[in-house]
């Protein structure tokens, strides 16, 4: 059986009392590296050697080295490479990759003369034969014998790249206070059983190893994208909102555009902008009743508005797109709120989820990004309320300064554009959009006078992009997203 290099190591040191590592590994025919580390795991027994570090300087030939040793010197192949009645010296640089330095060391050596007689010079041997002490001092380096060899001569092949001379850091072992041949195999555990027998006093256990790494989890890594949603949904939650179904991404016109009082003619609801379906091209389950008020809002508005005075058609109601908006999903939820059973209650809605826009793609625009959207409806509830909650909302994200713009939307009056100051970019940037829901959208819904609904929008992809520093969303989603990024990206904390 093949004795561990452990008791190798051990069976040496009795003999001899005192070994180099170097030479160990040399006598052992072992890697130096695999010695040091049985070294190491000799010491955790304890006292068992003394171990000094040392450096020493080793010869070691190098890859040209090598190819002389395979080859032959560059001049003993060059002088090979003459023939007897000489060869011009062009020719005799074809006959080998290195013949130019052989042709100089040769020269030198004066084993070889050019012959300036005849028409064209030609080289001749001037020597009959030569001998390759280069190739041979190379071979005996490589065996280990290199103090056999001058000094100088070493410095000079160092000088020609033949060898390189490096230091090697290695340990000289010695007999310690509790030098022994055998080992114990050392404990791990402490056991319940070695604490009842007592055994636990006679045995020796392995020490701590405080610098080991500790196995990389073997876990899923989720997105940026869905550690911003999480972190966004907590702070809903926080403040007591609901959330919303938004699990269909195709959506009627009606309830994405018309259930808001967005007018037919209206040019976000052109192919630019939207993206049409083309199978189911058209929903038909609308409830009729509700379906007429809105209609009827839009041609003639009511309760002080005029509406739009022009004709609605279902046919553009019908039209199945890819929602623009969750705000259609809203319009549902609150449709739904003023007929449900006990009538309307006061709600905190939020969603966070897919939305599509026909946009010309760049840096900052894809056709799809997820809206977070929250939603209030409340009696009496005011402006100054929905500017409260959007302060606060935003401040929970780590943005404590908002201001707002008068802004337009078709379903929101006033509307406002949300401006925050970012700290780490330090300027104002546009954040989200906002409003007080119109009376010609909420009267259809049958939504109580004395109530009143407000809400405000923004984009997951924005703050993430600007928490995770992504300049450009390709590098966020889609085919281009480097898995690395998503396993590196660290936990997000908006408020840090
Ligand atoms: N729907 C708006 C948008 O897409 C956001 C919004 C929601 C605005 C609710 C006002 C009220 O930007």
């Amino acid at each position: 059986m093949q004795l561990e290099l452990t008791d190798q190591i051990l069976n040496y040191i009795q003999e001899h009392g005192k070994a180099d590592t170097i030479d160990l590994a040399a006598q052992f025919s072992e890697d130096h590296q695999k010695i040091i580390g049985a070294l190491k795991s000799i010491e955790a027994h304890g006292e068992i050697l003394c171990s000094e570090t040392t450096s020493t300087k080793v010869w070691e030939v190098t890859g040209e080295g090598n190819y002389v040793i395979e080859h032959g010197s560059h001049e003993v192949t060059v002088f090979n490479a003459i023939p007897a009645d000489g060869i011009s010296q062009p020719d005799l640089m074809k006959t080998s990759p290195n013949a130019k330095v052989g042709f100089s060391k040769a020269m030198s050596q004066g084993w070889i003369l050019i012959d300036k007689s005849g028409k064209v010079p030609l080289v001749r041997r001037k020597v009959e034969t030569v001998e390759d002490l280069v190739q041979q001092h190379l071979v005996d380096i490589a065996a280990g014998k290199a103090v056999s060899i001058l000094d100088n001569i070493k410095n000079d092949y160092k000088k020609r790249k033949l060898l390189s001379e490096n230091t090697i850091k290695s340990f000289i072992i010695t007999k310690g206070p509790d030098f022994t041949t055998t080992l114990k195999k050392l404990e791990t555990d402490l056991t319940t059983e070695m604490l009842a027998s007592g055994s636990w006093k006679d045995l020796k256990f392995k020490e701590y190893n405080f610098e080991a790494l500790g196995a990389p989890p073997n876990a899923g890594f989720q997105h940026p994208l869905l550690k911003v949603r999480s972190e966004v949904t907590d702070i809903f939650t926080q403040m007591g909102f609901v959330e919303m179904p938004t699990n269909n991404f195709v959506e009627a016109s009606f309830w994405n555009f018309d259930a808001l009082f967005q007018p037919q003619m209206h040019p976000a609801r052109d192919a630019q902008d939207t993206f049409f379906l083309s199978d189911p091209e058209k929903s038909n389950k609308f409830p009729l009743d509700y379906l007429e008020r809105v209609k009827s809002a839009h041609e003639n508005g009511g309760n002080g508005s005029i509406g739009y005075r022009y004709k609605w058609k279902i046919e553009e109601a019908q039209k199945n797109i890819l929602r623009t908006h969750t705000t259609g999903v809203s319009a549902r939820m609150l449709y739904k709120l003023a007929n449900q059973e006990g009538g309307f209650k006061p709600v905190k809605y939020f969603s966070i989820d897919k939305v599509f826009r026909n946009e010309t793609l760049d840096a900052t625009h894809l056709a799809e990004f997820h809206q977070v959207e929250g939603v209030l409806a409340g009696v009496d509830i005011s402006l100054g309320g929905l500017k409260g909650i959007i302060a606060e909302f935003f401040a929970k994200m780590g943005l404590t300064e908002v201001q707002f713009k008068p802004a337009y939307n078709p379903y929101t009056e006033p509307s406002m554009e949300i401006f925050a100051y970012h700290k780490g970019l330090g300027k104002w940037i546009e954040i989200g959009n906002s409003g007080m829901f119109r009376r010609e959208m909420l009267d259809p819904m049958n939504i109580p006078q004395n109530v009143n609904v407000y809400g405000y929008g923004l984009s997951l992809e924005r703050p993430t992009m600007i928490k995770y520093g992504i300049k450009n969303i390709r590098e966020l989603i889609g085919p281009k997203v480097d898995l690395k990024m998503v396993q590196e990206s660290a936990l997000c904390r908006l408020d840090k």
